[in-house]
């Protein structure tokens, strides 16, 4: 049974007159993530590490709730990382390369999946890097661009900028029969969409937890396939991610036979309490819920918002492109001076790709939905008549 609008009301308690449309930027935390955070802070004060095994379990649920969430064979393929940029730069270090090789992704990745790559030049690789933004058929785009010195392909789930979802299925298909390793920036993806890394065929995947899983900022899931960690070399090292952890003494070591290798040191149990109480709203809500309400109040914002004289949306229509993101340009306007206008009337979106990005998630009421589409359209119009902000 799905969450009632009431519980869900009471998990997200945010504050009167802000529409909050900008999960694709940092999501807000429910309201049980900020409570096991202050239990957390409860007992380190009184209790200090004596409970230490507890957090610990905490730590194995997270693995758990994340491996069920995108397919894990097990969780100990799930590591938790500091964000989705180190994961990224743990494949960059962990792989060998050699001069004349080169990389795909798409153009308009974010920084953190394009910048990692760009930096492989000191071995002599290059970046190739594919328009899929306006592309008809982006899989094929990507796939045309790879060669026999392609070592490795890196996409977004969901493209930040206008949300257009990937078929991972059709590029890790290609990826495994070619050879290619196959990264997945699922920072979009995970927690808005349906998550399948066995049916990707991934190599890595690596999401933060602070968009569309609710969690705070600087703590990541990152998969790696059994097949991937025999191939990546680790790049950290410290007491954490050996075979035996806890035997200080040993003069000898060997690395931890899981994803576990990629942890040198001590754990982020601060965030892993507050994300595993996000996951297990999800998760408790039912994933398949979430999906499919994500997906109706996207339709809904989208069909109030282009509504407004001049509005063009940048996101793709078909339905197997759609996620939680919803980009629409205003002719006649300055998206900077717009997006403004919007916050002070309460709106919190953000601007991508020339336009507005609006990103709900499944918890926001459509009287939320169809309050932000009426103050755009008077922001909108305000901006067309130059008004001043
Ligand atoms: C596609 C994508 N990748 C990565 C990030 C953030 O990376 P990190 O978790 O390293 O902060 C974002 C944040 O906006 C993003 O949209």
């Amino acid at each position: 049974m799905p969450l009632s609008p009431d519980v869900l009301a009471a998990e997200f308690p945010l504050q009167p007159g802000l529409c909050y449309l900008n999960h694709a930027g940092v999501a807000p935390w429910p309201r049980r993530a900020a409570l096991a955070v202050e239990a957390f802070a409860r007992e380190n004060t009184t209790l200090a590490a004596s409970c230490y095994p507890r957090w610990l379990a905490v730590e194995l649920r997270l693995r758990e709730q994340l491996a069920r969430l995108i397919n894990a064979a097990s969780p100990m393929q799930v590591g938790l990382l500091k964000n989705t940029s180190e994961g990224l730069s743990f494949v960059a270090a962990g792989l060998s390369w050699k001069p004349g090789q080169n990389v795909v992704i798409a153009r308009e990745e974010f920084p953190s999946n394009r910048l990692v790559w760009e930096a492989l030049g000191r071995h002599g690789v290059a970046v190739r890097q594919v328009p899929v933004l306006d592309s008809a058929d982006p899989e094929a785009d990507l796939i045309a661009a790879c060669d026999v010195d392609t070592r490795l392909l890196s996409i977004s789930a969901c493209q930040y900028i206008n949300g257009m979802a990937i078929s991972l299925e059709r590029l890790g298909e290609y990826c495994r029969r070619r050879d290619i390793f196959f990264v997945v920036d699922a920072i979009q993806g995970i927690g808005a969409l349906p998550f399948d890394v066995q049916a990707s065929q991934c190599d890595v995947a690596v999401a933060d937890g602070h968009k569309w899983l609710l969690g705070p900022e600087g703590l990541a899931l990152f998969y790696v396939s059994d097949r991937a960690l025999e191939r990546l070399a680790v790049s950290e090292y410290g007491w954490h991610m050996v075979a035996r952890v806890g035997d200080y003494e040993r003069s000898e070591w060997g690395l931890s036979p899981d994803v576990r290798r990629f942890e040198c040191g001590s754990p982020n149990l601060l965030g892993t309490h507050a994300l595993e109480a996000s996951v297990g709203l999800l998760l408790e809500h039912g994933e398949s819920h979430v999906f499919n309400q994500l997906r109706c109040n996207i339709e809904f914002l989208s069909s109030s918002v282009e509504q407004i004289p001049g509005a063009e949306s940048l996101s793709p229509r078909s339905p197997d492109r759609r996620s939680g993101i919803l980009t629409v340009a205003f002719a006649g306007t300055d998206p900077g001076r717009l997006d403004r206008r919007l916050r002070q009337a309460g709106v919190f979106a953000a601007v991508r790709g020339g336009g507005i990005r609006l990103s709900p998630h499944f918890y926001t009421p459509q009287a939320v939905l169809a309050e932000a589409a009426g103050i755009l359209a008077r922001c909108v119009a305000a901006e067309r008549r130059g008004e001043s902000l």
